[in-house]
C-alpha cells in the first residue's frame, strides 16, 4: 500500500483536559485522516510519562496531539518515539537551540527539559492500529515555579515566538521523519537518534529497583529498551525500571 503523507487537519480547542485523550475519543467516534492534530492553548489535565501530570501555563506553550495511522509492526513502535524526538530536535535546532534527547524522548537543553512527548498506541494483531503523538513544548513560558529543571524557547533565545509558527515547523519535520519511518529507514532513524542521545557511550549513575549502580549507555534495543553496560554485563531496562542521573559534563 502506498504511504500517504500527513494531512493538515488542525482542530483548535480553547480548553481541554488532555489533547491525547480528546484525540483517542475522536478516532473512536469518527474517521479522520493521518496527520489530524488537536491543539489547545489551555490544557487542564495533561498526561505525562510514568503516569505523571504535564502542567503548562495557558496561552504560552505548544500543546498538541497528532493522530498517525501507520500499520507498522508492533516491534517497531519505538521508531515513533525516535521520529517525534528528532522532529522536535530539528525544530529547536532551526532556532539555534542546541538540545539533546534523553531516552526515551525527553528533549533537554543544558540539562533542562524543554519538551515532553507521550505516544499512545493502539494495537490490532501484530500491527499498530493508531498512534497519538502528544507533544508539550515550552515556548513562551518564563517561570516554572518549583520546577528548576525546565526551560522554554523564550528562556533560551531571549525573545517570544509565535506558538503556531513553531507548530508549522514541527509539523513539517514530523511529516519528514514519519515518512522516513514509513519507508522503513530504521537504520537512518536510529543513527540520527544516537547522534543526539544524551549520555551515549558515557558513564553515568543509574538506579533500578532501589539499587544504585554505574554503567554506560550503549544504545537502545530494537523494541526501545535502554541498554546499559554494567559490571555484570549489558542489561536492558524499560522506562519504569530505571532512573538516571547524569553528570554535568554530559551537557
Ligand atoms: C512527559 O514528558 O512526561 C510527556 C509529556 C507529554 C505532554 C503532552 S502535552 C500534549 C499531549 N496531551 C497530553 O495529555 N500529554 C501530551
Amino acid at each position: 500500500m502506498l504511504y500517504k503523507r500527513l494531512e493538515r487537519n488542525l482542530i483548535h480547542l480553547a480548553i481541554v483536559d488532555s489533547t491525547n485523550d480528546y484525540a483517542a475519543n475522536l478516532i473512536k467516534t469518527s474517521e479522520v485522516p493521518s496527520g489530524t492534530t488537536i491543539v489547545t492553548s489551555n490544557q487542564q489535565k495533561g498526561r505525562g510519562q510514568r503516569s505523571a501530570m504535564w502542567t503548562t501555563q495557558a496561552n504560552k506553550n505548544l500543546t498538541f496531539s497528532l493522530i498517525f495511522f501507520s500499520n507498522e509492526k508492533i516491534q517497531k513502535a519505538f521508531y515513533l518515539n525516535i521520529a517525534a524526538s528528532l522532529a522536535v530536535f530539528k525544530t529547536l535546532s532551526d532556532l539555534k537551540i542546541e538540545s539533546k534527547i534523553k531516552w526515551p524522548n525527553d528533549i533537554l537543553v543544558q540539562g533542562k527539559k524543554i519538551c515532553g512527548i507521550l505516544i499512545d498506541n493502539s494495537f490490532s494483531g501484530d500491527k499498530i492500529q493508531s498512534s497519538i503523538i502528544g507533544i508539550g513544548l515550552n515556548v513562551n513560558q518564563k517561570d516554572f515555579g518549583d520546577l528548576k529543571e525546565a526551560t522554554s524557547i523564550l528562556n533560551e533565545i531571549g525573545q517570544e515566538v509565535e506558538v503556531m509558527d513553531i507548530y508549522e515547523q514541527l509539523f513539517g519535520y514530523l511529516d519528514f521523519y514519519l515518512n522516513l519511518l514509513m519507508e522503513s529507514n530504521y537504520k537512518i532513524l536510529l543513527q540520527r537518534y544516537y547522534e543526539q542521545l544524551l549520555g551515549l557511550n558515557q558513564e553515568g549513575e543509574f538506579e533500578s529497583k532501589g539499587i544504585k549502580f554505574r554503567g554506560i549507555i550503549t544504545g537502545v534495543s530494537e523494541i526501545g529498551l535502554l541498554k546499559i553496560q554494567t559490571s555484570e554485563g549489558t542489561k536492558e531496562f524499560d522506562l519504569k525500571e530505571i532512573r538516571m542521573s547524569y553528570p554535568s559534563n554530559f551537557f
